[in-house]
């Protein structure tokens, strides 16, 4: 059987094309431009793009289950373009806040979609990806310093390639249809442990300098956050440094019940990406 994996050149689609390689699966990779793709031998590139579903068409022929990463209120024609096909089964990268947001091209949308068409569906809602520490790259690289406020914040970061590891597995595995997964990674953490762990990981000290809350939204609305998104987390930020929440264990326990292997800690993100940081 064929899978195709859209969103393939992305932070988690590439894990989840390596994860299915792996394990000895077809594996077919969407693209909008395949020149760039550089995906392991034996994987088919295909271009396509899905926010234009007939384009879709050579991408889908012969699929039976598809991973699609969440393309808002386009997944209804990208949905039945995959049904049209005879994909039989379809992961949706979802997110563990998908009941927060009921707008036209949140994730609910594109959940809704799916579980409207009929086909076999799996949902997959990882919480805090650790790879948005990657915006931090370049002040990291020239200053070895994260200025942020709330650094008693806590997350539970989780590394892509655990996220991609529970879709590879839904994705081969019967008996996972019509069940939403919501995961976190191992342990809650406060952003300046994070930091520490960055620093750590690249042998030298990466300083945490803790703004304004007013000041840095207005730096981040300056840097182009929407302002809906920077009030949004910076909310969650001052809930969870008033009041920490622990380890979230039922999310934590998510990657090893399905996939068979402990997560991976932070500290072993941050050792996986210590050249990024470099
Ligand atoms: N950051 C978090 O904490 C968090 C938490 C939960 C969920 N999420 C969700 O996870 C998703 C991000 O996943 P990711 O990090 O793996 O992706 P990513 O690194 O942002 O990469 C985006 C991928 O989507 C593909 N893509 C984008 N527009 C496309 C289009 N019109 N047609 C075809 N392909 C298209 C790109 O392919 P090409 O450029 O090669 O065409 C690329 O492979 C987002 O939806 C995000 O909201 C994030």
């Amino acid at each position: 059987m064929t899978i195709l994996v859209t969103g393939a050149t992305g932070m988690v689609g590439r894990h989840v094309v390596v994860e299915l390689v792996k394990t000895g699966q077809r594996v077919r990779a969407l693209t909008r431009t395949p020149s760039a793709a550089s995906l392991p031998d034996g994987v088919e590139v295909v271009g396509g793009d899905l926010t234009d579903p007939p384009s879709l068409e050579p991408s889908l022929d012969g699929v039976e289950s598809m991973y699609l990463f969440p393309v808002g209120r386009r997944a209804r024609a990208v949905v039945a373009a995959a049904k049209r096909a005879g994909v039989r089964r379809i992961v949706v990268l979802s997110g563990a806040l998908a009941d927060t947001d009921d707008s036209e091209d949140g994730y609910l949308a594109v959940e809704r979609a799916v579980e409207a068409s009929g086909l076999e569906w799996t949902h997959v809602r990882p919480g805090e990806f650790a790879a948005n520490w990657l915006d931090s790259v370049p002040a990291i690289k020239a200053d070895r310093v994260v200025r942020r406020p709330y650094g008693a914040a806590v997350t539970q970061p989780i590394h892509e390639a655990d996220i991609a590891a529970v879709a590879a597995t839904v994705l081969v595995e019967d008996g996972h249809a019509g069940r939403t997964y919501t995961f976190a990674g191992p342990e809650a953490l406060t952003t300046v442990a994070q930091v520490n762990a960055i620093g750590t990981a690249i042998g030298d000290t990466v300083r945490f300098d803790e703004l304004d809350p007013a000041e840095a939204r207005a730096e981040w609305i300056s840097n182009g956050y929407p302002e809906t998104f920077v009030d949004w987390i910076f909310t969650m930020w001052a809930e969870s440094a008033r009041d920490p929440a622990p380890t979230n264990q039922q999310w934590a326990d998510i990657v090893p019940h399905l996939t068979g292997r402990p997560a991976r800690t932070f500290t072993q993100w941050a050792t996986d990406h210590a050249a990024d940081f470099r």
